[in-house]
């Protein structure tokens, strides 16, 4: 086990058998770093146990292995998403659906559908086609881009804030407060980044409630469950999630998707070369690209696999690794396009699954068609390796690409 340094050692409760103890931030480490998904699986597959404690920031388990991760997001009974069994999301307001349990939760899951489901997504496609070519034709001529503030952030937050309804002028500010909530280790400053987009929530309702129009604020505002009204804090929680969902993750996948492409120029080839590969290849790719933790509190004492957890122990699973773990896959730091992942959990797994899932394939698929057609080759433009920083999602932080014109 690794040592636990003596500041944080005595902060480890009573219940925690010392040999499921190992000492990892997932904010912090320095395998987040650079290549996270395989420093990190290298890291924890081979030196931790599947399930350990870590005391970092106020101590909880982490779950490494995916077969035994997609086990307990499917025991709700004894892994909830409230927030009164993890101190650590007692968030005001509760984010939801995702901190809801069924069967609220699945009435939660009804209001969204409609505006996330195949159907009315499939109908994007157009547009969110006119805006990749504008991005990429833009960047273009240049022979080069810094790819996470020219793109990344300006693509999948564009395609989110048409569908919430919210003005591209926010976009900027939108981001910020994403990444102060995704970034930030500590609750205090998690709240205050849902504190300031739940106010900048609550003044777009009101203009809702004066003029409905069709898109997701107004779809939210006028949301009922089966028996009564949505309550303010219920639909400011709806709200601050899908906008934490809409404004970072597809921005943080793209981004180590395209820095694999930039660095495996033959495996680029393949898909300039075959474009119908594309959407099969996407799957490949976000096998290996995962970025988001989810969490769950215990909701009483518990022994499960050996593992003697406590009502209200926090839980935090790492989607990232599941891709990547050995005991799942065979040589699973190995793209390969013909690789059949039909069941891989980039987007994690149980009642909670992301409902952002379709919506993000068809901005993976269609943004990588677009980028083939028009750059045929590209490449890191600086020679080091990529920095990336870890946290709730992880990301590469800084992507300049380079491509002659
Ligand atoms: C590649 C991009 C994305 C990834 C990797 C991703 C990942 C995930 C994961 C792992 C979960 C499960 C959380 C849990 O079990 O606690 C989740 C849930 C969720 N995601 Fe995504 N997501 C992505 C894109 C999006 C987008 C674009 C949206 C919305 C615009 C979105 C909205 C949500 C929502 C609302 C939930 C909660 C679902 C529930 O609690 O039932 N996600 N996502």
């Amino acid at each position: 086990m690794a040592a636990v340094a003596e500041s944080i050692a005595g902060t480890i409760p009573a219940h925690i058998p010392k040999s499921l103890v190992f000492d990892f931030d997932h904010f912090t480490a320095p395998e987040v770093q650079k290549e996270p998904h395989r420093q990190v699986s290298q890291l924890l597959h081979k030196n931790a146990p599947d399930v350990f404690y870590t005391p970092r920031n106020g101590g909880y388990w982490i779950v490494t292995r995916a077969e035994v991760a997609v086990d307990m997001l499917r025991q709700v009974e004894n892994f909830s998403s409230g927030p009164e069994f993890n101190h650590f999301k007692a968030f005001n307001p509760p984010m939801l659906p995702v901190q809801a349990d069924p069967p609220n939760h699945t009435e939660y899951r009804r209001i969204l559908n409609p505006k996330f489901a195949p159907g009315p997504i499939q109908k994007l496609e157009e547009y969110v086609r006119q805006l990749a070519r504008t991005i990429i034709d833009e960047a273009y001529p240049h022979g080069r881009c810094d790819f996470i503030e020219e793109v990344a952030e300006r693509f999948p937050v564009t395609i989110f804030l048409k569908i919430a309804g919210a003005p591209l002028a926010d976009r900027a500010r939108l981001v910020a407060i994403a990444v102060k909530y995704t970034r930030s280790p500590t609750f205090e400053e998690r709240q205050a980044a849902i504190t300031e987009m739940a106010h900048y929530l609550r003044e777009k309702f009101k203009e809702r409630i004066k003029e409905p129009k069709d898109d997701l604020l107004t779809q939210i505002v006028q949301a009922r469950m089966p028996d009564r009204d949505l309550t303010d804090t219920e639909k400011e929680g709806l709200g601050v999630l899908l906008f934490f969902g809409g404004l970072d993750t597809v921005k943080s996948v793209l981004s180590f998707v395209v820095s694999y492409l930039a660095q495996h120029p033959d495996d680029y080839k393949k898909l300039v070369d075959n474009p119908a590969m594309i959407k099969s290849a996407m799957e490949e790719l976000l096998r290996v690209s995962g970025v988001s933790t989810p969490e769950r509190g215990v909701t009483h004492d518990l022994e499960y696999r050996g593992i003697p957890f406590k009502k209200g122990d926090r839980v935090v699973f790492l989607t990232q690794l599941w891709g990547v773990d050995d005991q799942q896959i065979s040589n699973p730091y190995e793209v390969d396009f013909s690789r059949d992942v039909s069941q891989h959990y980039a987007f994690g797994a149980g009642p909670h699954r992301c409902i952002g899932s379709h919506l993000a394939r068809l901005e993976f698929r269609i943004f990588l068609e677009e980028w083939t057609r028009t750059i045929k080759a590209f490449r890191l433009e600086k020679n080091v390796p990529v920095k990336t920083a870890g946290g709730v999602v992880w990301t590469p932080v800084e992507l300049s690409l380079a491509w002659d014109v």
